[in-house]
């Protein structure tokens, strides 16, 4: 295979108390020069059961304009499924390195699906300290189980619970999101691809780190994702750019986590902002999230909506497939 599983990397560097160079960050990006410790406003939490449903829709488009994140509660997923997934998924990366790389990604096939560590440096050459599971969970015809975990045994059931709570979480959002914007509730889902949209389960996997002071699990992105919903563990890591500031992302029980993502940026011509943001790492204790990348089928064009471009207010962004879009990103040239 020819490198390491962070995973394995993690179990060196704690007997060493020390990380690899390529994991060191370049000081502008370390985490404990750059996380901001003044007092800073908290993400905004939406109650999705209030019966004001115009006040939800409001909050919603305002929190998509401001942040490009926000947490929802009461969201209709049972708490119970939501601890069984996050059993699966620990369980999962609990197996030894040997048992998951049976389900090892192969990107040269042109699939990332499967169990792996990012392979591309950022644009400084520096590694991220996380490892994860990637797999598409609907449309049901795109679905590859064999990258699915056989152990634990119930990991394919609870995953096809889960994604059945996305489906109408992910219209709601969208729907909120074009009635915001003047226009029909239907109008944002249907140009990213409606019913043919693919939503894909991803679980980092962030061991402990010896040096969090210096390595951050993710380095900091804007997702190409429409949306991408999170569920998060109890451990904190997810940071935002807010106002050149790095946020910490308060732990909410029971709360989902919902990043604007650049299609929808892209699509709503700039009212809604695709969120910076990045993930530190824990010394003492391994830290998981279950993001839900929602996108559109590759052919799709994407751009700004026609409803939305007038004089005053001309296209910002180019109109391009998603899978071009893709290639530029993944390859850092311009869009
Ligand atoms: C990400 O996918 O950008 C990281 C999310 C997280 O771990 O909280
Ligand atoms: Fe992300």
């Amino acid at each position: 295979m020819g490198f390491l599983r962070v995973q394995a990397v993690a179990e060196l560097s704690a007997t060493q108390n020390d990380i690899p160079e390529e994991f060191i960050m370049s000081k502008p990006n370390r985490p404990s020069s750059t996380t901001f410790t003044g007092p800073t406003p908290d993400l905004p939490v939406i109650d999705l059961a209030n019966p004001d449903r115009e006040s939800v829709t409001s909050a919603i488009a305002e929190a998509s304009r401001e942040w490009g994140i926000f947490q929802v509660v009461n969201h209709g997923v049972p708490e119970e499924l939501i601890k069984k997934l996050q059993l699966v998924g620990n369980d999962f990366f609990q197996l030894p390195i040997e048992e998951k790389e049976a389900y090892a990604a192969n990107p040269s096939s042109g699939s990332l699906e499967g169990y792996g560590t990012q392979f591309d440096k950022d644009l400084e050459g520096k590694k991220s300290w996380v490892d994860f599971l990637f797999h598409i969970v609907w449309p049901q015809s795109r679905i590859n189980y064999k990258v699915w975990p056989q152990n634990p045994a119930s990991y394919r059931k609870v995953n096809e619970e889960y994604t059945k709570c996305m489906l109408p979480l992910v219209d709601e959002m969208f729907g909120n999101l074009s009635i915001s914007l003047g226009l029909e509730k239907g109008a944002l889902k249907e140009a990213a691809g409606g019913d043919e949209m693919k939503y894909m389960m991803k679980i980092n996997y962030y061991p402990p780190c010896p040096r969090p002071d210096l390595a951050l699990g993710i380095t900091p992105h804007t997702d190409m994702s429409t949306l991408t919903i999170i569920l998060p563990d109890q451990v904190p890591g997810l940071q935002v750019s807010k106002d050149e500031h790095w946020i910490d992302v308060k732990y909410v029980p029971n709360a989902l986590i919902v990043h604007i993502g650049d299609q929808i940026e892209i699509m709503s011509n700039g009212v809604y902002k695709s969120v910076l943001h990045r993930t530190t790492v824990n010394k003492e204790k391994a830290r998981l999230s279950w993001p839900l990348f929602v996108e559109p089928p590759e052919e799709k064009e994407i751009g700004p909506l026609p409803q939305l471009i007038t004089g005053e207010k001309p296209a910002k962004y180019k109109c391009k497939k998603f899978k071009d879009y893709q290639y530029c990103k993944i390859n850092k040239l311009p869009q």
